[in-house]
């Protein structure tokens, strides 16, 4: 079992929701690892060419809800592959991606994750993310701290783009959106960063710019499930987390910039110009 039931430093205001996100992230886990690596049929979803979807994170998706309904029978629930149409602004609610990561899921790369967040009216309260395959839990709770696997984690000091190296996804378009991620990383390249790195999950992207092994991280088009929780995570951590144009993140569909504050402005100044393109 992994080291992040030895120790919480969370208070008693959310210890139980913290403990039912956690228990629920585990059912989902366990569902994802009954998957993993067997051949799970797959179908891209919604006419995006490359996005795909199986019956794993449907499942997943469902062990996630059982346990909140179970704790919480009145609480909403935005769940990323069957209950899309929840208002993100509800007194209480639980924020679901069942699987982040989904392609690598289907290609057999162990680089996958429960995302669950639980908000009140808009503001994120907890956070857990919960890759099964490496055993890595990133949890964080307002006010209180993230940490990774029971420790205290800390966005990375660097101050200087030529110290760092830095994160992005691209979005399933093939058009203008990946062009202009593609300016970014070359612009960045020409600043001559450490590297760049595409992992293919962005709630555990989110999770590396909190542990300090990036910079910052951005990509042009998430939704509300695939940052809900690891934004809090970065804040937690003492980093910021922002559109690509630096205005507040909206809990929806929205481009994203996470850093450890200090090189938020120079990466923005680079992401924000070439959001201009579509
Ligand atoms: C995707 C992953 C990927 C990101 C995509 C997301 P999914 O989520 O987070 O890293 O680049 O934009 O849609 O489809 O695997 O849940
Ligand atoms: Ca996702
Ligand atoms: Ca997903």
């Amino acid at each position: 079992m992994v080291s992040c039931f030895r120790k919480t430093v969370f208070p008693m205001a959310f210890e139980q929701k913290l403990s039912v996100a956690r228990a629920a992230a585990l059912a989902a886990g366990e569902v994802l690892m009954k998957y993993f690596g067997q051949g799970v049929t797959q179908r891209f979803k919604g006419g995006q060419t490359a996005d795909l979807v199986s019956e794993a994170d449907v499942n997943a998706e469902q062990a996630v809800i059982r346990v909140i309904r179970e704790n919480y029978p009145h609480d909403a629930i935005l769940g990323e592959e069957s209950l899309t149409g929840t208002d993100p602004q509800s007194p209480q609610l639980w924020i679901i991606d069942p699987l982040d990561g989904t392609t690598n899921f289907l290609h057999d790369i162990p680089h996958f994750a429960v995302s669950l967040a639980y908000y009140e009216a808009g503001v994120p309260k907890i956070g857990v993310v919960w890759n099964p395959a490496m055993q890595d839990m990133f949890i964080a709770v307002a006010g209180q701290g993230a940490t990774h696997n029971g420790q205290p984690i800390h966005v990375t000091p660097d101050e200087r783009l030529e110290q760092t190296l830095i994160g992005t996804g691209f979005y399933y378009d093939r058009g203008s959106m990946m062009e202009a991620t593609l300016g970014v990383l070359a612009d960045l390249f020409r600043e001559n960063i450490h590297g760049v790195r595409r992992f293919g999950s962005a709630a555990l992207d989110l999770c590396h710019v909190a542990k300090g092994y990036y910079g910052a991280y951005f990509e042009y088009f998430l939704s509300a499930w695939d940052f809900a929780a690891g934004r809090l995570i970065v804040e937690e951590a003492g980093g910021r987390v922002t559109t690509a144009r630096g205005t507040p993140l909206p809990l929806a569909k929205s481009s994203i910039l996470a850093s450890n504050s200090r090189l938020h402005a120079v990466v923005e100044a680079i992401t924000a110009r070439h959001h201009e393109r579509f």
